[in-house]
């Protein structure tokens, strides 16, 4: 037998190599699933960002949050199609794309509109639920939407 064969099967060194060796790849095989599920809960909360505003960290933090909590309503594309638009009670959700916002133009009166809702209809108020950050950007998302530049006040608050 060659030497290091014969050595291997002497005394208690191997049975301690032997766990070292277990604990590693175990730790590996933890750590490769925690990688895993972090990616994948990645990728399921993150869709990816259309490219034009991938590059817009603001614009990106927007489409975000408009995909996690506007589009069931609003629709992906802001045209008021979204899956639950039909079957709600009231005013209908209306098109943000269409050039005219029934509430006003002004960064200030969007964003009051998102953070306080409108009474009376559908449209629940986020204040509550987005940091100041979330809502100026998904404020800044709905001018992306239709099609306007997004307002300086919006980009440096
Ligand atoms: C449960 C359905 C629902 C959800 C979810 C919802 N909205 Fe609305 N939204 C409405 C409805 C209905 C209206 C119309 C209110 C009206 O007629 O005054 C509206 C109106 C608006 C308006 C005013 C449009 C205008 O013409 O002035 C903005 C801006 C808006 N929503 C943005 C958002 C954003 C951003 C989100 C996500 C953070 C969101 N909405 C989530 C139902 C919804």
């Amino acid at each position: 037998l060659p030497e290091s064969l014969q050595d291997s099967e002497t005394g208690p060194a191997p049975l301690r190599i032997d766990r070292r060796v277990a604990r590693v790849v175990g730790l590996g095989l933890i750590g490769l699933l925690g990688l895993g599920l972090s990616v994948f809960a990645l990728l399921r909360s993150a869709p990816e960002a259309p490219r034009e505003i991938a590059s817009d960290p603001l614009l990106a933090a927007g489409f975000g949050v408009y995909r996690e909590r506007c589009v069931s309503c609003h629709g992906e594309s802001g045209r008021g199609d979204g899956p639950i638009a039909k079957s709600l009670q009231g005013p209908k959700v209306g098109d943000l794309t269409d050039g005219t916002w029934k509430h006003g133009e002004k960064p200030e009166r969007v964003e009051e509109v998102i953070a306080k809702g409108v009474a009376n209809t559908a449209m629940p108020g986020w204040g509550g639920t987005f940091s100041p950050e979330q809502l100026r950007a998904v404020t800044a998302y709905v001018y992306h939407l239709a099609r306007r530049d997004v307002p300086a006040e919006l980009r440096s608050p």
